[in-house]
Order: C-alpha cells, then sequence, then structure tokens
C-alpha cells in the first residue's frame, strides 16, 4: 500500500502538523520548545520548518527566542485538519495534501494505479497543469479555489462510471447552497453555474475492465475566492467570492462537499442510478425545457432538453421533434 510519505511532493507530514498546530492556535505565540516537541524535531530544526512555511506564503511571524505565531489563520487544507472534520467517514482516513502540483488527477490516477484504497482525497493548494474536460485547462491560482480528487473502487460497470460525475455535480451545488445560500446551475453533464458563469467542474476518469470498473477517479474544481480572472475566462468564470463579495472557508465547503458525496455515493450503491438521476434533475433545471446546441464530434444540432435516461444520459428533442440521447459531447444553452 502506498503511504503518504512516498508520494513525491506530497507535504512532509511535520510541515503539516506545524502547520496545524500553528492554526489551532489562532494567533497565540506559541514556543519554539512546545512546536519542537509536538512535532517530533529538534528546537534548530523548527526554524527551517517556520522559513519553509514563509516561503509557501503562509504568514508566520516570531523568532527563535520568543516563539511564533500566526499574523494570520492561513485557509490551507492541511490533512491533519480535513481528517479530522472527517473523522469515520469514508473520505477521512487517507489525505493527501499537496502545496503545489501539477494536477491532482493525475497523482489519483497513479494512485489508483499503486493499489491506494477506496476513500483516497488528493488536495493541492495549487495546480500547475490543472485539467479540464475536452484538454482544456483549469486555472488553479494558489490557495483559491479547491481543487480536489477522490478515488473510489466501486463495484459499477463502467457504463454507469459517469453517474459519478453528477453525483460530484450534486455535491458542489449543495455544499455551495449551504455555504453560501445559492442555489446554483447543473449544466449536464459536469459544470456547475452561477448566474450563467462557471464555478465549477468535474472531470472523471476511470481504468475499467469490459465488465467492471477498477478504479474512478473523481477531481473537482470549485472556485471559491478568486478575485479576477484572467484571458478567455474573464467573462465566463465567477467564484463564491465574485458573487457574494465576500471570502469563504475553502475547509468549511470541502467538508459539506465531501459528507454530501459520500450519502449520496452510498445510496447510489444501494439504490442504483435511478437515486442520481432523480437527485440530479431535482437540483438542475437545465435538464429538461431549455433550448440547447448539442456539438457532438459528428454533428451539431439544436433542441429542447428532455430529461434524464434511466442511465442518465441528456434526452435532447430536436428541431424536427425526433428524440436523441446525448452520448459525449459540448451541450450549451441558446438563449
Ligand atoms: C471541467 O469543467 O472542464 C472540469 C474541471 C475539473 C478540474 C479539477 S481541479 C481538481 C482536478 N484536477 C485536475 O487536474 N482537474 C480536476
Amino acid at each position: 500500500m502506498t503511504q503518504n510519505h512516498t508520494l513525491p511532493g506530497t507535504t512532509d507530514r511535520r510541515l503539516a502538523a506545524l502547520l496545524t498546530l500553528l492554526a489551532e492556535n489562532g494567533t497565540i505565540v506559541i514556543s519554539g520548545a512546545r512546536m519542537a516537541r509536538e512535532i517530533g524535531v529538534s528546537r534548530s530544526q523548527v526554524w527551517q520548518w517556520v522559513e519553509r512555511l514563509r516561503e509557501l506564503g503562509v504568514r508566520v511571524k516570531g523568532q527563535p527566542g520568543n516563539g511564533y505565531f500566526l499574523e494570520k489563520v492561513p485557509d490551507i487544507l492541511t490533512p491533519d485538519l480535513v481528517r479530522k472534520r472527517l473523522r469515520g467517514s469514508l473520505f477521512g482516513k487517507r489525505v493527501h495534501h499537496f502545496f503545489k502540483t501539477d494536477s491532482t488527477n493525475r497523482v489519483a490516477m497513479e494512485l489508483g494505479h499503486a493499489g491506494e484504497p477506496e476513500g483516497a482525497v488528493i488536495l493541492a493548494e495549487e495546480q500547475t497543469d490543472g485539467r479540464g474536460r475536452a484538454g482544456r485547462v483549469w486555472q488553479s491560482e494558489r490557495g483559491a479555489g479547491l481543487y480536489v480528487t477522490l478515488l473510489l473502487r466501486p463495484k459499477l460497470a463502467p457504463v454507469h462510471a459517469p453517474l459519478l460525475t453528477m453525483l460530484a455535480g450534486i455535491s458542489v451545488h449543495s455544499a455551495i447552497q449551504s455555504q453560501a445560500g445559492l442555489a446554483a446551475e447543473l449544466k449536464w453533464p459536469n459544470d456547475i453555474l452561477l448566474g450563467g458563469k462557471k464555478i465549477g467542474g468535474i472531470l472523471t476518469e476511470m481504468h475499467a475492465e469490459p465488465s467492471q470498473v477498477r478504479f474512478v477517479i473523481v477531481g473537482i474544481g470549485v472556485n471559491v475566492n478568486q478575485e479576477k480572472f484572467s484571458g478567455e475566462l474573464a467573462g465566463s468564470a465567477t467564484s463564491l467570492r465574485k458573487e457574494t463579495g465576500r471570502l469563504h472557508s475553502r475547509l468549511e465547503l470541502l467538508v459539506k462537499l465531501l459528507q454530501q458525496f459520500e450519502s449520496d455515493y452510498n445510496r447510489f450503491l444501494r439504490e442504483g442510478p435511478g437515486y442520481v438521476v432523480q437527485r440530479f434533475e431535482l437540483a438542475s433545471d437545465f435538464a429538461n425545457g431549455k433550448k440547447v446546441r448539442v456539438s457532438t464530434g459528428a454533428e451539431t444540432y439544436l433542441g429542447t432538453t428532455a430529461g434524464l435516461s434511466a442511465d442518465g444520459l441528456l434526452i435532447v428533442k430536436r428541431e424536427n421533434e425526433t428524440m436523441t440521447t446525448v452520448l459525449a459531447g459540448d451541450v450549451t444553452e441558446v438563449r
């Protein structure tokens, strides 16, 4: 089984423990001796770890003689804090944290092949090669968004794996609702929108045999505290901060999201696809009565959304009145 510390780039256990210790004490001064004792290093090494935290952008004040404190408690998703909040749940066991990695989906794939158990959570403060659907880039500014991938090993036929994308969308929808009181729109199959702008997206990948899934990784990106977006996203993306005018705790949002995901995931495994389809339709205006343009690799056509099939595929009534089930492709609303 893969251990946390063998994964290149994972946040060092002692660094995470130091950060947790500082964060749990708010802005109170902690002596170097106590820090050394609690994280299991020598007093002189504490200084080096503090310097490392500073390099990572954490505002630690103080000197070796006087002790240290946080100038401002950072919203960093330290594995200890995440594990503590999710104790006893599927996602509270194996949390892999990176200050910086290329893509949490890439890491999760590697872990999946190495035999990592179901429920592993891979988190990054920043991604240098965040991946979106259809080869797009997912802008992953440091500390601003949630960049998280879940590793699952469900007993599912590969054809049902896309329902996990929808499940993740439902979880993001519900986390945003409870954190900010806003009703996000779920655009089939993997977009989460607020006021027509993209606030989140899901990228699910799997490793499967013809009739059985080996593992699925569900990558979730949510724009939380971004102030602005650059390039082509400037007009098409938004964040919780932009929509509400205030900062939001990524930890709180993550905890809500993972709790919701676990509860819906268990029901899906017990009750089958119908449960997810029903939940998605309830949370998504988009699935019914929206005028859309569908672009598959082979063709582009106009129509109106007419619900989801029993397996969670989008049904579109074309302009010539025929019903089409969309297997894959881009579906955009036509206003
Ligand atoms: C999309 O809407 O195009 C999907 C975006 C998925 C982004 C997330 S961020 C965490 C995970 N790691 C990645 O590289 N991508 C997903």
